[in-house]
């Protein structure tokens, strides 16, 4: 089922639309199952209820590991590069691999987690942050990463949706040259979070930490004592691999869920065929597992197909701009993965931190998270790829599980900029604001998939109706992706942005709604709108409009104090960048806020605001105006 040319891919297209079912089984049958499944795909998007694999059993560790052992057991499946370059690295073979994820299942079971528990981990990008992922997957725990960036308030907010029983956290993480507190966090949000019965701490800076008895457990004690056998917990293609919390465009971020027969599929064929990954092939992935990039294309992906997944503890810039470089020397990295807001950064430095290093060894270049722009496009292809590498401009999403509109690599032609077409099994569509098609090229609307493919989201944990009325119902009959989306005169899609109010944050998605909820908690705040705005190396900065009850006496130290509050109650991702003191803020006659026109002002592009009479109070757009930042 690999497809290699791009005539190959035609086929395989025309296929996977044409006989859904059919192209789904091919490639599903190459996985091990321990019980086959009775029916390819049940689906409507009207509940909506989607279910592939039908009744199928399977493991998705056996697949990730135990059937490599027979002729990988000592190929490396995981290279951890850690923070300091200085530091040793260290190589994990499949063997070994398989071991310490039994092991630590086996922890798991002690302390009385069983199949369909939830589990919160809360680690740095560490080997034992896979290896507690996988060691759920094992047991048939539902794993719920959180992001280290994140707070004790959104640590506990996901927690208490989810019911975690457990969490999985370290005393501390290095993230460059600072060290930052993971237990202690932790710490604070159990304050909140009443069904965590048990925590195991991994120890990675040896930070002072408090562990209460009988609750918190160290995970190096932890896996002495323990058998290294654990077998795989026999699951249904639809029970829930896992939970992965995202930003929407109203109230608190939602459980994505994804389940295990059609997410194992849908990642691990993706990460064959987009990468065009090769037997012996080094792939560094530069996300962190705490998001959906880093679940599917540095844990599931790969080691479903047997391949080798560096994971990099620290930042890009540190100790200096050469960091990703001298990586890609050092393990003789193939494959490099990575965003638009770090290649810009990187960028900003100059070439002198490329120059030195051997990048020879790369042989495909991969971007994901937000729109990439052509000169960012440009300077990678050429002094990154050496004009040598395929670059390929990956679209998708959290809740697709998997890439969806992406050149395939070396094998797609090549738009600088453009997702350029979608893979096989995804149907997407342009629709207007009533819910049109807009068929033909050369067109714009907002982008729609109208038919299943198994990584697709089944439901938002605890809460159906969200899912459909997040995903299912603005265009009825079809998944609404909330991205905008250009299809030129070849038929190539180009991403354009959220059309929602949702922005993209260095690659980080963040719904404004939530960063306005943070604002509004701060003493003095009375109200506040926040919006994105361009920034050249973030893709989008956060602006937000606050009104007071009173004027600032010393307005800077209040911005501080605010973005001390978004820090607290989000993490320091949200934190505004601009935050601009206004005394009322531009509403329709019902009471709902203009953000067409605050968007404007904080792009810049205060002469045309278009029609303004419809507002309440139309004066308050001049002096917005004249205080922009
Ligand atoms: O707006 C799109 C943008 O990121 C959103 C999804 O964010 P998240 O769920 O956090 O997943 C990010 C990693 C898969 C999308 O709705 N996005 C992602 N990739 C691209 C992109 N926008 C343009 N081009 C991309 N390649």
């Amino acid at each position: 089922m690999n497809i290699t040319t791009f005539e190959e891919y035609q086929t395989a297209y025309a296929q996977s639309v044409s006989d859904p079912e059919g192209f789904w089984a091919e490639v599903a049958q190459q996985f091990v199952w321990k019980k086959p499944w009775k029916k390819v795909l049940e689906w409507n998007f009207t509940e909506p209820s989607v279910k592939w694999f039908v009744g199928g059993k399977m493991n998705i560790t056996e697949n990730a590991l135990d059937r490599h052992l027979a002729d990988k057991a000592d190929h490396p499946a995981i290279i951890w590069e850690p923070n300091e370059p200085d530091d040793q690295p260290v190589t994990i073979t499949y063997s070994m691999l398989h071991t310490r994820v039994c092991r630590f299942a086996n922890v798991l079971k002690k302390y009385g987690v069983k199949k369909g528990d939830r589990v919160c981990i809360y680690l740095p990008m560490v080997p034992e942050l896979a290896i507690a992922v996988l060691a759920c997957a094992r047991i048939g725990a539902v794993h719920s990463v959180v992001f280290g960036g994140f707070s004790a308030q959104s640590i506990a907010d996901r927690i208490n949706d989810a019911g975690c029983t457990m969490v999985i956290t370290s005393d501390g993480a290095y993230r460059g040259a600072k060290v930052i507190p993971m237990k202690s966090t932790v710490d604070d949000a159990l304050e909140k979070c009443s069904t965590v019965k048990n925590v195991i701490v991994m120890t990675r800076t040896r930070t002072p930490i408090s562990m209460l008895k009988g609750r918190d457990h160290w995970w190096e004690e932890e896996v002495k004592h323990v058998d290294a056998i654990c077998p795989a917990e026999e699951m249904d293609a639809e029970d829930t691999l896992f939970i992965l919390y995202t930003s929407g465009s109203t109230g608190k971020p939602k459980g994505v869920v994804h389940t295990c027969g059609g997410y194992m599929v849908y990642a691990a064929y993706t990460f064959s065929n987009v990468f065009q990954y090769q037997p012996g092939e080094i792939h560094f992935c530069t996300a962190d597992i705490g998001w959906i990039t880093g679940h599917s294309y540095i844990v599931y992906g790969p080691l479903c197909e047997g391949a080798t997944s560096l994971m990099f503890e620290g930042v890009p810039t540190y100790p200096d701009a050469g960091r990703f470089w001298e990586i890609v020397e050092k393990h003789k990295v193939n494959i490099l993965y990575t965003a638009p807001t770090a290649i810009r950064s990187l960028m900003s430095f100059g070439l002198q931190y490329v120059k030195d290093h051997d990048l020879s060894s790369l042989t495909k270049l991969g971007s994901v998270g937000e729109p990439i722009n052509e000169e960012a496009w440009q300077w990678m292809k050429h002094n990154i790829g050496k004009n040598n590498c395929p670059l390929i401009d990956t679209w998708w999403q959290t809740e697709t599980g998997g890439i969806m509109i992406t050149p395939i690599a070396g094998v797609t032609p090549e738009k600088p900029t453009y997702a350029t077409l979608p893979l096989p099994g995804i149907q997407p569509l342009l629709v207007d604001e009533h819910g049109n098609e807009i068929e033909g090229n050369g067109v714009s609307g907002n982008l729609c998939i109208k038919f299943p493919w198994p990584g697709m989201i089944r439901t938002t944990y605890g809460d159906h109706e969200r899912c459909k009325q997040t995903y299912f119902s603005t265009y009825p009959g079809l998944y609404f992706t909330g991205d905008g989306c250009l299809r030129d005169e070849d038929g190539y899609y180009r991403i354009t942005g959220r059309v929602d109010d949702v922005i993209n944050v260095s690659g980080h998605r963040i719904g404004t709604a939530e960063v306005e909820n943070a604002i509004n908690m701060h003493l003095g705040v009375v109200e506040s709108a926040v919006v994105g705005y361009p920034h050249d190396i973030k893709g989008q900065g956060i602006y937000a409009y606050v009104i007071t009850e009173h004027k600032p006496d010393d307005p800077e130290m209040f911005r501080k104090d605010i973005a001390v509050t978004v820090t607290r109650v989000i993490g320091p991702i949200a934190r505004p960048d601009k935050i601009q003191f206004v005394s009322g803020l531009p509403k329709t006659r019902s009471g709902k806020i203009m953000r067409r026109i605050l968007r404007k002002v904080a792009e810049g592009e205060t002469s045309s605001l278009g029609d303004t009479s419809t507002l309440l109070d139309p004066t308050i757009v001049d002096e917005i105006k004249d205080g922009a930042l």
